[in-house]
């Protein structure tokens, strides 16, 4: 660690000091739009978002910024060309789009009524993802300041999508429409966290995810359980059977073929992850759990960045009220999905699934089964210049700490990006994992913020090397 920054470092602090204020106060105003994809209430605001983010960027100075149509929710591009032809191109990627929140559900203040309280800045997306977008636009400027230049070192390319938090159905369409204007020789995604407010980190995967709805239906309507029961299926049974059907007693998922072409940690990713300094009582603190449970063999933090895994993320049927009922229901119904990483094909999965499904459902009982659009997983090629131009950035921000690796366990359209462009994927993202992702009372830490900020002001000079 070095006690005298240097003076580019003091810079670039020098101009965010400057205009954190003003750029607060944006973020704050683009925060009060609930952009929640999920809800088709809210299909307005996603598109004021859009728009929004639109004009902010051409204030910003963007030459080009413009509202990409989707056969869904609108995406935002915009474009900053670096003048120099031998520039590099970068593309980063993020979303505008917000997962649901309502009071209700646990939040101290309204989720779309930002509030700074101790540092923290609480709003729904104040950490995903637009606080992770927003450091981008404060942090280009920084980097001409730094630079003296007037364009940035690498041409610039932003798109931010709008149905992140939906899956986002209609992105892999939208790339490849489009995927002349999106060339770019990389691509930076800033919608993951780094270890800890003390551990500064690069991501370097996102796991992929399939999911899906099945729905059991047993007789036409609910019917007596003394006069019928036990001489009939029971679609919660059969329902109850397939959860419990899901792991072996190592946790292993057993579907078959369901492992097969994973590839495995090699022992210096192993090493990397060992390297952190993982204390298992805040980590379920974080997880908001009471134990850990997973599959024999892996640590948990392989468990959850490198190995794929089964999840039952609903279940239902049959009477929930007050009472007893003495009832066979009509139906149930199961929402599961799987985390996928590198050599999983997801609809190679998705056609396990539905063959185990079918082998395990009675004569009696008819379903239904479909299938969500997946997500791929995306990994960083660890040994890319790029990626050292990341960590050399990154460590500028943060005082010359030394820069470790992490992956997350959450998935995102990166691998999209990474097939149709051919470019390598990067990660840039400054949320900690105390920043309650999808929970209530997401904030995003404003010390970290503004190292985001600081670490983009100097990621693009690092990588006009890197890339060159
Ligand atoms: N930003 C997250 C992905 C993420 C989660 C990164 C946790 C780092 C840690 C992203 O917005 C997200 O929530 N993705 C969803 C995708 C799903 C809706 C297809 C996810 O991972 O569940
Ligand atoms: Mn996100
Ligand atoms: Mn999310």
């Amino acid at each position: 660690m070095s006690d005298t920054p240097d003076s580019a470092v003091q810079t670039v602090r020098g101009y965010i000091d400057q205009h954190r204020a003003a750029f607060l106060d944006d973020l704050v105003e683009w925060l009060r739009i609930p952009s929640v994809s999920a809800q088709p209430a809210h299909a307005p605001d996603v598109r004021r978002s859009a728009e929004w983010l639109t004009a902010k960027l051409r204030e910003t100075g963007f030459p080009v910024a413009e509202v990409w149509e989707t056969d869904g929710a609108p995406a935002v591009y915009a474009e900053w060309p670096s003048g120099d032809p031998d520039a590099p191109t970068v593309l980063v990627y993020g979303h505008h789009d917000v997962q649901p929140a309502a009071r209700e559900d646990g939040w101290e203040t309204d989720p779309f009524e930002p509030v700074v309280r101790g540092g923290r800045l609480y709003a729904r997306g104040a950490a995903d993802d637009k606080g992770q977008v927003f450091f981008h636009t404060l942090g280009v400027r920084a980097h001409l300041a730094l630079t003296g230049r007037s364009a940035p070192a690498v041409n610039l390319k932003l798109l931010v999508e709008g149905e992140e938090e939906s899956g986002s159905p209609h992105f892999r369409a939208l790339v490849e429409r489009h995927r002349d204007r999106l060339e770019a020789d990389a691509v930076v995604v800033s919608d993951t966290g780094m270890w800890s407010e003390t551990t500064p980190t690069v991501c370097t995967g996102l796991r992929g995810v399939a999911d899906c709805e099945i729905e059991l239906y047993g007789p036409d309507q609910d019917i007596h359980s003394g006069a019928f029961g036990g001489a009939v299926p029971n679609p919660a049974t059969i329902a109850a059977r397939l959860v419990a059907a899901l792991h072996d007693e190592n946790e292993r998922v057993t579907i078959p073929g369901f492992y097969d072409g994973v590839e495995e940690l090699t022992d210096s990713e192993r090493a990397l992850i060992a390297e952190l300094p993982f204390d298992e009582t805040s980590w379920l603190a974080n997880a908001s759990s009471y134990g850990t449970l997973g599959e024999a063999g892996y640590s948990t933090l392989e468990r959850v960045w490198a190995r794929p895994t089964a999840e039952v993320n609903g279940i239902g049927g049959g009477y929930q009220g007050p009472g007893g009922k003495t009832i066979v229901p009509a139906s149930a119904q199961l929402k599961l999905s799987f985390r996928l990483v590198s050599g999983q094909d997801p609809y190679v999965i998705e056609a396990a699934v539905r063959d185990w499904v079918a082998a395990r459902v009675p004569d009696g009982i008819r379903h239904k089964i479909a299938f969500g659009a997946p997500t791929r997983p995306c990994l960083t090629p660890l040994d890319h210049p790029a990626l050292q131009a990341v960590v050399r950035s990154m460590s500028r921000a943060f005082d010359g700490a030394k820069i470790r690796f992490t992956r997350e366990g959450g998935s995102g359209p990166a691998a999209d990006l990474q097939d149709v462009l051919h470019a390598p994927v990067l990660f840039l993202g400054i949320s900690v994992p105390s920043d309650g992702w999808h929970a209530p009372n997401e904030k995003v830490e404003l010390d970290l913020l503004l190292k985001g900020v600081e670490t983009a002001a100097h990621l693009w000079g690092d990588l006009a090397g890197a890339l060159r």
